[in-house]
């Protein structure tokens, strides 16, 4: 090999495509335009398939070469060094063999994919202010999560954006009932408030019955967006209260999220209305300004006939606000389904005025990744037996409690301390949670069972987080220093199972980068899941502690423990070091 370091950032296959791509061009220069064929070899390697091709496209023009073998030797020969590839060989007529096992020890911390994106928004979790946050908000939040830490891995700047509904009518309703309940005592009506939960109820209930109260809490929402002081302070006061309650659910799951609701785009909406309609594209229709789109047959409204703004508005504000001011290339929306419409039609809006370019795949871009519905094991609708709507705090405090009884019957209080009891209920709770919900296709329903997903066996989070906590205990008590290792042991790959195991592991950045880029969390957990299945063949063939191929054998559980870890990281998902 030429000894030349090239800066290698990427996954595995575009390393090594970077790094035949180097070598195509000494050793061909006369073929610029050969691209370097890389893919998964038989002997479950991988492997450059140029040699041959090229061999036809040469021979007989005076080359110096006699033979396929021979390009696949000169391309050995002019391949870069680099740290993570072990060696090369060549094999009859004409491939070119990479050893990876180097890239286990070495590379895996860098094996980053990376995108063409430099920035993104991703728009999720998103509730609705005063109303309750339900577990379609959780799987927005988990699914946002997890894309936007998948973005992150792959060197992408994420803004993560929690769009809260602050702005809609749902004020106006909430206000005046106040005002009328309260008319004069201030603190009265503050601390009503406090308890935010069980005021949207009444007021939506009064809203559909009176016609008269109807009228005027659409006009207080027209009040409040307009600016009037006194609608202003209570919507702050409610609006301070819900998100007091956002947050505790925001750190118990550890999700971070910057809010600017929909109210912050507020002062860009005049301008937003007259690009549009200084390109023709706003009419008039019933005393309400829309912009009709092609192809769909309602409109966007832009302001209602009593000079209200809607959520079309928001989001097209919005917008401009994201591809303008803050420069995202790629901003992806995580909501439930039933708003598919709503998005269709206004990136069409987008696109209508110029924004975004007409191919959907060209940057800027939009995507709504759009999830299906959680159902209850009756297979209806997830509710409580209320038939209510059941609280996320709730739910947490039930996989939790559900998780820590499993740890109790299992006697594991007597071994552990409170806290490491604790700790790891919550984990292995909230993480079955988490787990359950990312393993299935968005797109599908799925059924919330704490049972299913508190299963040891089976593909669940426990099951993993159980899977990676026995490799580190085996890693343990071999007594090996581990780091040591690391730095002067080898790894070989001669098992099969160990090739299988060794080959899953390099696929990690690929995998990562294919979910990213197709927004299908799913596509992980799959990952995840088969890496165990790899490597429980491996440790039930392959006898690790006191073999011959301890050292070899340990370096790979560590590699395994340490792609696991990556892949929980991912998903949200805290690892466990105690069984
Ligand atoms: N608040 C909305 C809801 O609960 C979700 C907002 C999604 N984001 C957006 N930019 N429209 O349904």
């Amino acid at each position: 090999m030429v000894a030349k370091e090239e800066e290698f950032t990427g996954n595995l296959k575009q390393q090594l495509v970077k790094l035949f791509d180097a070598s195509l061009k000494l050793t061909v220069p006369d073929e610029p335009s050969v691209k370097p064929l890389v893919v998964v070899g038989k002997f479950e390697d991988y492997q450059c398939n140029n040699a041959m091709g090229l061999w036809s496209k040469v021979k007989g023009k005076g080359t110096q070469f006699t033979r396929p073998l021979a390009v696949a030797e000169a391309l050995v020969t002019n391949l870069p060094t680099c740290d993570m590839v072990e060696s090369c060989s060549v094999a009859q007529p004409g491939y070119v063999n990479v050893s990876i096992e180097n890239m286990l020890i070495n590379g895996i911390e860098t094996w980053a994919p990376t995108l063409s994106v430099k920035r993104a928004v991703v728009d999720f979790s998103s509730p609705n202010i005063a109303k309750k946050m339900h577990v379609g908000h959780l799987r927005s939040t988990i699914i946002g999560d997890t894309i936007a830490r998948m973005l992150e891995y792959s060197n992408v700047e994420v803004l993560r954006r929690n769009h809260v509904g602050d702005w809609g009518t749902q004020f106006g309703m909430l206000i005046e009932n106040l005002f009328e309940k309260f008319p004069d005592s201030n603190s009265a009506m503050e601390t009503a408030i406090e308890d935010i939960q069980s005021l949207y109820k009444p007021s939506k209930t009064k809203f559909d019955a009176d016609l008269d109260f109807k009228r005027k809490a659409q006009q207080a929402v027209v009040r409040l967006q307009g600016g009037d002081p006194v609608y202003h302070k209570t919507w702050q006061k409610l609006c301070e209260i819900s998100r007091a309650d956002y947050a505790e659910i925001y750190q118990r799951l550890r999700v971070e999220l910057e809010e600017k609701g929909e109210s912050f785009y507020k002062p860009y909406i005049a301008n937003m209305i007259e690009e549009l309609n200084s390109k023709g594209l706003v009419e008039e229709s019933d005393g309400a300004r829309v912009m009709f789109i092609k192809d769909f047959k309602n409109p966007c409204m832009l302001v209602k006939s009593d000079g209200g703004f809607t959520y079309d508005t928001t989001d097209l504000a919005a917008l401009w606000y994201r591809l303008n001011e803050e420069k995202a290339e790629w901003i992806i929306y995580v909501t439930d389904a039933g708003q598919q419409e709503h998005f269709d039609r206004f990136f069409k809006a987008a696109r209508q005025v110029g924004w975004l370019p007409d191919n959907d795949e060209t940057y800027p871009r939009v995507s709504h990744v759009k999830f299906g519905v959680v159902k209850g094991e009756d297979g209806k609708r997830f509710r409580n037996r209320d038939r209510e709507i059941v609280p996320l705090a709730d739910l947490l405090d039930e996989a939790k409690t559900r998780s820590k009884a499993a740890l109790i019957e299992r006697a594991k209080e007597k071994e552990w301390t409170p806290e490491e009891l604790d700790q790891t209920a919550e984990a292995i709770g909230y993480g079955a949670v988490k787990y359950a919900d990312l393993m299935n296709n968005i797109s599908t329903d799925y059924k919330f069972s704490y049972d299913k997903m508190l299963n040891e066996k089976g593909n669940t989070a426990v099951y993993l987080l159980y899977a990676h906590a026995r490799i580190c205990s085996i890693i343990k008590k071999s007594g090996k220093d581990i780091d040591e290792l690391k730095k002067t042991g080898k790894l070989a790959l001669d098992h099969a199972n160990e090739r299988a195991l060794g080959l899953h592991l390099l696929q990690f950045a690929e995998t990562v980068e294919e979910a990213c880029t197709k927004l299908l969390p799913h596509i992980l957990c799959e990952y995840l899941y088969d890496l165990s299945e790899h490597y429980t063949k491996f440790y039930s063939n392959c006898q690790v502690n006191g073999s011959a191929e301890e050292t070899s054998r340990l370096l790979l559980c560590e590699a395994t423990a340490i792609v696991m870890r990556k892949c929980f990281h991912l998903l949200g998902i805290t690892p466990v070091y105690m069984i």
